[in-house]
C-alpha cells in the first residue's frame, strides 16, 4: 500500500513536471527562426515579394525549404488554424526547427525562415502561438467591425511586441473560405482607413483586399471572360487602383496579398484526367503577381496551388499504377512537382530568389 502511495505521488510529480514544460515559453530565436522586420524592409526596398507557403505535412514543408534552401530565398512557412488541428501544433513547431537544420544541411548557411500564424482569430491562439516559438503571428478581425478589428489587432500588437514577434493584420474582406470563416463577397479595403489603421493598431504589416480570394475558384464564370481558342476562363485584373490609394498613404508600409494562387492548369488538368472534377478552376495570373511584387507588396501567400500540384502528382500515380500501395511512391513525386511549383514562384514571380544569402 505505501509503495503503491510513493508511486502514485511520483507519477503525479512526474505528471505535474511534464505539465510545467508544456507551459514554458520557447522563443522563435533559440529555434533559429527570423520575424518579418528585416525580409519586409529588404523586400520592398528590392522591389520583390517573400513567399508565404502553408505547410499541413512532411513533404509540404520539405519541398518548402528545398525549394528556398537551393533558391537562397528567405521564406515565411504558414500555419492556420486548421493545419494546427491537423498536424498537432507541437509537432509543428518542431517540424519548423527542423526545417531550420535541414536548410543548413542542404548548404544554406544563414536560413532566414519564419513561421508564422495564418488567420490567427482570436488574442488567445496569437498569445500560444508567440509563446509556443512563433515568430509572426496573424491577427485576421477583417469580418469584425472596424473599432472592434482595431482592439483586437492593438492586443495582440501589445503583446507579441514584447517578445519581437511581428504582427500582421487585415483590413478589407476576401471572397472565399478563411478556415470555417466564409464570404461570399469581397469588399475592398478602404485606402481611406489604412492610415488610422496602421496607426492606432502598430502592426507590421498590413493584409489588404484588391480581389484575390482563397481556394480554386477565386472568380465565379460570370466575373470572367472566356477565351475563344481554349475555352478557359480569363479572370477579371485585380484592383490595382485600390493598392495604389494604399501606398500612397502609406509609404513603404509592408503590404500583404491573401488568396494569391494561380491555379496552373497544366495541375487542373492532370487531376481531371485522373479522376478529378475541378471545373472551371481559375486563379490570379501570374503577371499581375508579378506586377504586386515589386511594389509595397512584400508578402504574397499560396497555398492552394501546393495542393493543387501534390493532388495532381498523387492522382496521377495511382491512376497509372493501380496496384501501388506504399505512400512514398505517390508522396514522393507529389513532393519534387511540389519543389518545382515553388521554385518557380520564387525565381519567377515573387523576384526573392538570391535574396537570404
Ligand atoms: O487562408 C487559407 C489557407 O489556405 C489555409 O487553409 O484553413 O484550410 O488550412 P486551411
Ligand atoms: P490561396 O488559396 O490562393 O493559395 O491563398 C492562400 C492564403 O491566402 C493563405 O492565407
Ligand atoms: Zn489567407
Amino acid at each position: 500500500m505505501h509503495a503503491f502511495n510513493g508511486k502514485a505521488v511520483l507519477k503525479e510529480t512526474h505528471n505535474f513536471k511534464v505539465h510545467l514544460n508544456i507551459q514554458f515559453m520557447v522563443s522563435y530565436k533559440e529555434l533559429g527562426l527570423v520575424n518579418t522586420k528585416d525580409m519586409f524592409a529588404k523586400a520592398i526596398k528590392g522591389g520583390y515579394a517573400i513567399p508565404a507557403f502553408n505547410f499541413n505535412n512532411m513533404e509540404q514543408l520539405q519541398a518548402i525549404v528545398k525549394a528556398s534552401a537551393e533558391t537562397k530565398s528567405p521564406v515565411i512557412l504558414q500555419v492556420s488554424k486548421g493545419a494546427r488541428n491537423y498536424a498537432n501544433q507541437t509537432l509543428l513547431r518542431y517540424m519548423a526547427q527542423g526545417a531550420v537544420e535541414y536548410a543548413k544541411e542542404l548548404g544554406w548557411e544563414k536560413p532566414q525562415i519564419c513561421l508564422h500564424l495564418d488567420h490567427g482569430d482570436s488574442f488567445e491562439t496569437c498569445k500560444s502561438c508567440v509563446d509556443f516559438g512563433f515568430s509572426s503571428v496573424m491577427i485576421d478581425g477583417s469580418a469584425l467591425p472596424y473599432e472592434e478589428n482595431i482592439a483586437l489587432t492593438k492586443k495582440v500588437v501589445e503583446y507579441a511586441h514584447q517578445h519581437d514577434v511581428t504582427v500582421e493584420a487585415e483590413l478589407g474582406v476576401l471572397a472565399g473560405v478563411e478556415d470555417e470563416v466564409q464570404a461570399e463577397e469581397s469588399h475592398y479595403t478602404k485606402p481611406e482607413e489604412v492610415i488610422d489603421f496602421a496607426t492606432r493598431t502598430g502592426c507590421d504589416s498590413l493584409a489588404i483586399s484588391i480581389g484575390t480570394s482563397h481556394g480554386a475558384y477565386k472568380f465565379k464564370p460570370e466575373q470572367c471572360t472566356r477565351d475563344a481558342e481554349t475555352g478557359r476562363l480569363v479572370p477579371p485584373p485585380l484592383a490595382f487602383d485600390v493598392l495604389d490609394a494604399v501606398m500612397e498613404k502609406l509609404p513603404g508600409f509592408p503590404i500583404v496579398l491573401h488568396g494569391s494562387s494561380s491555379v496552373p492548369q497544366e495541375y487542373v488538368d492532370i487531376i481531371n484526367a485522373n479522376g478529378g472534377k475541378l471545373p472551371d478552376a481559375v486563379g490570379i495570373p501570374e503577371e499581375q503577381l508579378r506586377k504586386a511584387a515589386k511594389s509595397a507588396v512584400c508578402k504574397i501567400n499560396i497555398d492552394s496551388d501546393s495542393r493543387l500540384a501534390f493532388t495532381a502528382a498523387v492522382r496521377k500515380v495511382l491512376s497509372d499504377k493501380p496496384g501501388e500501395f506504399d505512400p512514398r511512391k505517390y508522396c514522393g513525386p507529389a513532393r519534387d512537382l511540389m519543389v518545382e511549383l515553388y521554385k518557380h514562384k520564387i525565381v519567377n514571380v515573387l523576384g526573392s530568389e538570391g535574396k537570404a544569402i
